[in-house]
This record gives structure tokens, sequence and C-alpha cells, in this order.
């Protein structure tokens, strides 16, 4: 960074943001195996808190890599540098007041924990969308385990690429034990506990 550019602070702040809507702002972070159901909750959970009048937001792997990250695949270095872009966007959607709901596989602790970083302490709430990997891969929505399986599809996270489990989840959510509704139930309730929504 050179010192040709500076940081310009906003003169308007949290609280008045905050004033605006019936939330303040935060991360929900569902990290976990693909179709483990981060999509799911994501969008369920969106549609609650929309319909209570909060400000929230998805940010969902699939839909960024059409865009914003469209030029990522999923090599370590390429799904490091998708979740540091996708961190720096869900801090923006935060700072701007946002319950941002990130639905990321996010598969390394260390990518996770410098979202984590990026954000205070009671603004990143990390969750793992639990399924085990049996389950996921016999739902398999969209034929990409049976082609991991098959060698057809390479570097596919629980098969031939590593998935790093959370240690210390906010929220641990086995979604093959709970009906999205019950899963839904369980986020917002979380955001209800640590003062985010009002
Ligand atoms: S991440 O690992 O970089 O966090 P991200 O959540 O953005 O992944 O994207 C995951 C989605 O990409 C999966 O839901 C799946 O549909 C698709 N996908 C395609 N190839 C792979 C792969 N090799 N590993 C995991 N997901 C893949």
């Amino acid at each position: 960074m050179t010192d040709d550019i500076r940081w310009h602070a906003s003169s308007v702040s949290r609280e008045l943001r905050a004033s605006l809507h019936r939330n303040q702002g935060a991360a929900v972070w569902l990290t976990g195996l693909s179709a483990s159901g981060k999509s799911t909750l994501a969008r369920a959970l969106e549609r609650r808190l929309v319909e209570r009048g909060v400000f929230a937001y998805v940010l969902d792997g699939d839909n960024l890599r059409h865009g914003l990250n469209s030029d990522l695949g999923f090599s370590p270095e390429d799904r490091t540098e998708n979740i540091r872009r996708v961190g720096e966007v869900s801090a923006l959607f935060v700072d701007a007041g946002a319950i941002v709901i990130s639905a990321f596989i996010s598969p390394y602790r260390a990518d996770r924990a410098r979202v984590r970083g990026l954000l205070a302490p009671n603004e990143f709430l990390e969750v793992h969308v639990a399924a085990p990997l049996e389950v996921c891969e016999d739902r398999d929505p969209k034929g990409l385990y049976a082609k991991a399986r098959s060698g057809k599809l390479l570097q596919f996270t629980g098969i031939s690429a590593p998935y790093e489990a959370p240690e210390a989840a906010d929220l641990v959510l086995p979604t093959h034990e709970l009906t999205p509704e019950q899963a839904t139930s369980q986020l917002e309730e979380l955001l209800v506990k640590r003062g985010l929504l009002s």
C-alpha cells in the first residue's frame, strides 16, 4: 500500500445507521460441505429476517462465483482468495448495517479466522452446517459427488480436497437431524441472544 492511497472515514456513525433498521450489523457465516444445506438455510433466514423488518442479505458461493469471483477455481489458493474477497464484502455489508448471511464452503480454518479478524467480536457468528459427508453425498443435488467419485471433478471438498471443521463454532446445525424450520429458528434465536435484533 502506498502513501498515495488514503482511508476516508464515513461521517455516518454505526448508531445512526443502526437506527434505520431493526438490527445491528453482523455477519452470519455458514460453513460446511457442499449440499450440507448452507444455501437453503441462508435463504430461509434472510426471508424470516426481512419479514421482521431486518436489513438482511445473502452472499452465496455459487452465485458470487458467477460474477465477482468468476475468475477463481477450486485450488487451495483460489479458495483462499474467494474467501478473502467475500470476507471483505461481508465486512462492508456489516459496516453498512446489514445482517449479511454468507454461505460458502470456506474449508480452511485460517481463511475463516481472517474474516473474523476483519470484524468486531460480536459481529461474526461462525455457524457450522454440519451434515456428515455420507448424507451430503447421498443428497448430491447437483451430481457433483458422483462426478468427484468417478474422477471427472477434481479437488472436490470432502472427497479429494479437505474440509476443516470449526473447533469453536458459535452454533452447530446438524441439518440431517433438524427440519429447515428448526435450523432457521436456531439461527434467529442466536441473533436475538447476541442482541443483534431489536
Ligand atoms: S469455497 O470452497 O471456495 O468456499 P464456494 O462455497 O465458493 O467454495 O463454492 C462451492 C460450490 O461450488 C459448491 O456448492 C459446488 O456447487 C461448486 N463446486 C464446483 N466444483 C467444486 C469443487 N471442486 N469443490 C467444491 N465445490 C465445488
